[in-house]
């Protein structure tokens, strides 16, 4: 459905609820008394109720904005997360602030064998102090590839991983991960969960449960707003913040449920966006509050990240893009925010042009045979659907999008492999495809919500925070083609599965039109736990020497997304579900309280 249409029907729904309340005087009298906090002329009862509603509003809000914060400064917490794992090591990060646990030893075995049976001490950690704040990441070395370990270090935190395969063995034409960002513990609010509790991480763990044992995600590919420093307002820019907000999201309980398979032995692979920093972030990396920003950022993403490009033209030191092959794809991460200048001048710059040059360099360079897929992500998305706050995304950047298309296009018709781009930030999924124009399509396949040709962007967020009424994505050219848009849903992430099928290809110039052997990814849509849309896209594998094909049309496999407004009707089958009443005017205050935020500082 149209979302003009949504909305509008929205609207209509909500005025005639507004006509029959309306007509209905006496409960009228009530529930403006109830939702404008305003006293009633005709009952004292309605007055004092309203009175006593506010009062615990404004209790439920202080314990929003400040349980997690006073009852959990998390200074104690000990944790140990698995990061960036190849074929033959594994990158571990701990965090002990206790000295009495030092020296901490690292152990790890092969999850095959007995736990009483021998260990390997891969090294002893001396010393842990506040410059880190108390961190340390260690890397495994000398591990098998495609085996599962288990690891376990002298202050008994223990987990498990599994090694990528060998390059260029069967086991590495199949990879599947997850992808999402933007996270706010205990969002939706809920007066009785734990304030650090995060639901979103909660479908991941569920999801990765229910899916077979082969397409069970190597890592999650999280496109930064780990934290969010300035929601719902900024309580200090001091490094020391900074690290707290971390260590809070770190404390969160979700990361250990459940017990068997807990979400925490995920590796979880991080960019950096605006709300580690401040929202809309342009102003460098030597402006406060940048440097109290990066500091965790490096200690708890960055040193358990993928390696950097080979070319990085730039010192390695403090290089903030990462990349790495597995299985059938490369990768290329991307940092939006560090190196960017002021959007929307002719020569603004998203990646600065060391990075440019770099991404440029890895677009540009053959990958083995076995590689097919070359997946570019970036904080923020590409495409300039988004008509709010375009030009925080690289809406503000088109003369260096368009460097970047171009190179991307080129290595698609040249280097045998499909480009896909991932990114975040808009709290809303959007897939957007941006043909090359050397296709020379017809109107008729740039239409809006079509599958079809492309360089093909999937946007997906939050993990774990809300989503906005407010349609903001639509197409308004033909170089940015919608595919997809689904705003809807607190908690969202894309399951990719890559894997060898035989395809239909319409495109190839077969008159038999035989099914071709293809590395086929397909990309899944998760809203709340449950999988919502697939696509489909493909890469034959042509035999050497065989001249570059165009790339076959996606394909939409399913497509169960209900469009529905963001108006009264939900908010009365959640009256039903939930707290009622109350936890509904609770919302409209939050919702105004945002807003009035938004105004101040955009939030995604
Ligand atoms: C380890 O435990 C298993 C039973 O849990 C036992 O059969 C085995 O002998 C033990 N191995 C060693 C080396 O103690
Ligand atoms: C670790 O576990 C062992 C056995 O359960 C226990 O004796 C020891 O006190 C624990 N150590 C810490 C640091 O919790
Ligand atoms: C890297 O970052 C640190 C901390 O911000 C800074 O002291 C150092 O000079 C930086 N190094 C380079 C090569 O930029
Ligand atoms: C863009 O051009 C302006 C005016 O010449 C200059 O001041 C600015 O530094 C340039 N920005 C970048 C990122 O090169």
């Amino acid at each position: 459905m149209d979302s003009a249409d949504g909305s509008k029907s929205a609207i209509d729904s909500f005025r005639k609820r507004v006509k029959s309340t309306r007509e209905d005087e006496s409960s009228s009298s009530f529930l403006k008394t109830l939702l404008t906090g305003l006293p009633s002329r005709k009952s004292k009862v309605f007055t004092l109720v309203t009175a006593g509603v506010n009062v615990l509003l404004a209790l439920l809000t202080l314990d929003f904005l400040f349980r997690g914060m006073i009852f959990y400064p998390t200074s104690g917490l000990a944790f140990s997360r698995i990061g960036y794992v190849s074929p033959t090591t594994a990158k571990l990060l701990v965090r002990e602030p206790d000295r009495a646990q030092l020296p901490l030893v690292v152990y790890f075995q092969e999850a095959s064998k007995q736990p009483n049976e021998s260990w390997t001490e891969e090294g002893i950690i001396y010393a842990l102090d506040d410059t880190t704040d108390y961190t340390y990441t260690i890397t495994l070395k000398n591990l098998k590839p495609s085996t599962q370990y288990r690891y376990s270090l002298s202050n008994n935190k223990t987990g498990s991983f599994i090694t990528a395969p060998t390059p260029g063995s069967r086991a590495a034409s199949r990879l599947s991960f997850l992808t999402s960002s933007c996270i706010k513990p205990n969002f939706p609010y809920n007066p009785f969960s734990h304030p650090l509790r995060i639901p979103g991480i909660e479908y991941v763990s569920e999801t990765v449960a229910k899916l077979p044992s082969i397409f069970r995600p190597s890592f999650m590919m999280f496109l930064g707003d780990f934290i969010y420093i300035d929601v719902p307002m900024r309580f200090g820019s001091s490094q020391s913040h900074y690290r707290s907000e971390y260590r809070r999201v770190y404390s969160s309980p979700s990361w250990n449920v459940p017990e068997d398979n807990p979400a925490i032995d995920l590796p979880w692979l991080h960019t950096l966006d605006d709300h580690e920093i401040s929202n809309d972030w342009s102003k460098g990396n030597t402006t406060p509050p940048y440097p109290a920003a990066a500091d965790p950022y490096a200690h708890y993403h960055v040193s358990a990240n993928p390696p950097i490009p080979p070319s990085p033209f730039a010192s390695p030191e403090n290089t903030t893009y990462f990349s790495f092959i597995q299985g059938p794809a490369s990768f290329f991460m991307l940092d939006t925010r560090t190196y960017r200048s002021e959007p929307a001048q002719p020569n603004s710059t998203i990646l600065g042009s060391a990075q440019l040059q770099s991404l440029l360099a890895y677009l540009a360079r053959p990958e083995p045979a076995d590689v097919k897929w070359k997946i570019v992500a970036s904080s923020v998305p590409f495409t300039k659907n988004w008509h709010v706050g375009t030009t925080d995304t690289w809406g503000g950047f088109l003369n260096e999008r368009r460097i970047v298309f171009e190179a991307m296009w080129r290595a698609e018709r040249e280097l045998g492999i499909r480009i896909v781009l991932l990114s975040g930030d808009r709290h809303e999924f959007g897939a957007t495809r941006f043909p090359d124009p050397a296709l020379d399509l017809k109107p008729d396949d740039l239409l809006p919500d079509t599958a079809g040709d492309g360089l093909h962007e999937f946007s997906v967020g939050p993990l774990s925070m809300f989503y906005l009424p407010i349609r903001t994505y639509y197409q308004t050219d033909d170089e940015d083609v919608t595919v997809k848009y689904a705003p809807d849903g607190n908690s969202k992430f894309g399951l990719i599965d890559i894997d060898i099928y035989d395809e239909d290809n319409p495109n190839l110039d077969d008159p038999t039109n035989a099914p071709v052997p293809s590395s086929v990814l397909t990309y899944s849509l998760y809203v709340d736990g449950e999988v919502v849309w697939k696509y489909r896209l493909a890469v034959p594998l042509h035999p050497p020497g065989y001249a570059p094909l165009k790339l076959p049309p996606g394909r939409v496999l399913l497509d169960n997304t209900v469009s529905s407004g963001w108006g009264l009707q939900e908010a009365i089958g959640q009256f039903e579900e939930n707290l009622g009443w109350l936890r509904d005017n609770i919302r409209e205050k939050w919702w105004t309280f945002l807003e009035k935020e938004r105004k101040a500082e955009r939030v995604d």
